[in-house]
């Protein structure tokens, strides 16, 4: 809290955004299990756009405490991690999250998503991109949103520019993904652009 002057605002953010085909919200820790199984299916398809993770990450007790951190990271105004769902049955589909908030002259957050692979295809990140966008922008009064790529995930690069995000340039070494540091093409939107995308 100490002098950050965005709490009061923070404290009335929607925990959940539902769009026709796919929502996303808050998790809660009841979600560990199904989030386990999620993760544990896909393990081999996200892993090489994924930071390495300890194994302890695919066990019950890691996927708690990945949420305990989701959580407080949400109170804090650091990232806003959401799971993202299909509202036709509730099931978790993915995990979505804006994460590095940082407010004062910057007010920028990256943007990270995942979408189970039998899931895949259907326009769930997309979806959950726009959403994200619109809270972002909105509610969490963001100006500036950073996802960053790696230039060969030409499906992610295409989910970007679907939603209008627009190349800024190419960063070198800039994460290390599964072990390698890894190029990235950083994407960017602003406010004043996704206004114009909103038709405002
Ligand atoms: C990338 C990912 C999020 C896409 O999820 P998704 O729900 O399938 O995405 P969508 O259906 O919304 O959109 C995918 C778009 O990419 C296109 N696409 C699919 N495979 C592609 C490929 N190999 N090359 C280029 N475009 C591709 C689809 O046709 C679609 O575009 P369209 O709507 O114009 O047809 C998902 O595959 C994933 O989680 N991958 C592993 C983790 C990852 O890469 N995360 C992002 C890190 S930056």
């Amino acid at each position: 809290l100490s002098g950050r002057g965005t709490i009061r605002a923070v404290s009335r953010l929607p925990e959940r955004v539902d769009g026709p085909t796919t929502s996303v919200r808050r998790p809660l820790l009841a979600d560990a299990a199904e989030l386990l199984d999620l993760r544990r299916r896909n393990r081999a398809f996200v892993g090489p756009w994924d930071p390495l993770r300890p194994e302890s990450f695919f066990t019950l007790e890691g996927q708690r405490a990945a949420l305990r951190a989701i959580d407080a990271a949400w109170r804090d105004d650091r990232a806003y991690g959401f799971v993202v769902v299909d509202p036709a049955d509730e099931r978790i589909i993915g995990q979505a999250s804006l994460s590095n908030v940082v407010r004062g002259a910057w007010q920028n957050a990256t943007l990270g998503y995942w979408i189970d692979e039998s899931s895949g295809g259907r326009g769930h990140a997309s979806a959950a991109v726009r959403l994200l966008v619109g809270f972002a922008f909105g509610p969490a009064a963001l100006h500036r949103l950073m996802p960053a790529v790696i230039p060969r995930n030409e499906r992610s690069a295409r989910v970007l520019r679907k939603n209008g995000f627009r190349l800024e340039g190419r960063a070198l070494r800039y994460l290390q993904i599964n072990g390698v540091w890894e190029d990235h093409d950083l994407y960017a939107m602003t406010a004043e652009e996704a206004a114009g995308l909103s038709g405002a």
